[in-house]
């Protein structure tokens, strides 16, 4: 029998990501989990910032930001993006993270970071606590040996669990592996 909770958001496991944003003068680096998919054409992906973050000015000022997706090997420096803000401290100094400009934007991407999407802010829509911004996918930026088949494949990707750091595995199913057996 089911038990019926208090309403909440639940989705997890969700990737985490390293956000950044402002431009060449001011720059801030943010850690987040709710980042989403949202549109294939024009490419279109979606973050939640809280209203108390730093990094949510930075954002409405320049209108830009990138997506850095962060393997295992940089869990240190996600959660650190995590849980220091950008009026304390230069984030990027304090994780030993170097700044690259940015190729469709003005705002760095972290350089050791395999995988880089650059944004700009289409859209924002303010809801309760945060404040959703839609970036429309104006650059990918990804290291050689990330490339497979024409796409971005890095092994050992973050996914946050409800306060937990997982990495994402082994490969249990391929799209539409169902649909193959069938015609078998
Ligand atoms: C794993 C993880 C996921 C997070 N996800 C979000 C998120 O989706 N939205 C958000 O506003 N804050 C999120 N945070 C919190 C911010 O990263 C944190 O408050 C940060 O210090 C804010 O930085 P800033 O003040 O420099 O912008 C997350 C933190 C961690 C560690």
């Amino acid at each position: 029998m089911k038990i019926q909770l208090k309403p909440s958001t639940v989705l997890a496991p969700l990737p985490a990501v390293i956000v950044t944003c402002g431009d060449q003068t001011e720059n801030n680096a943010i850690t987040l989990a709710w980042v989403g998919t949202v549109n294939s054409e024009p490419p279109v992906v979606s973050i939640s910032v809280r209203y108390s973050r730093h990094s949510l000015s930075l954002i409405e000022r320049t209108g830009e930001f990138t997506v850095n997706l962060i393997p295992s090997s940089l869990i240190r420096e996600l959660d650190g993006c995590g849980v220091v803000s950008g009026r304390d401290c230069d984030k990027f100094d304090r994780m030993g993270l170097t700044r690259k400009n940015g190729v469709n934007v003005a705002c760095p991407y972290i350089a050791e970071s395999p995988a880089v999407i650059e944004c700009k802010v289409i859209k924002r829509v303010d809801l309760g606590t945060h404040a959703v911004f839609f970036g429309e996918v104006v650059g990918v930026l990804a290291e050689e040996d990330c490339i497979k088949n024409g796409r971005i494949a890095i092994d050992r990707l973050v996914v946050y669990n409800n306060g937990r750091y997982l990495e994402a595995g082994d490969t249990i199913g391929t799209y539409g592996f169902t649909a193959k057996e069938r015609k078998s």
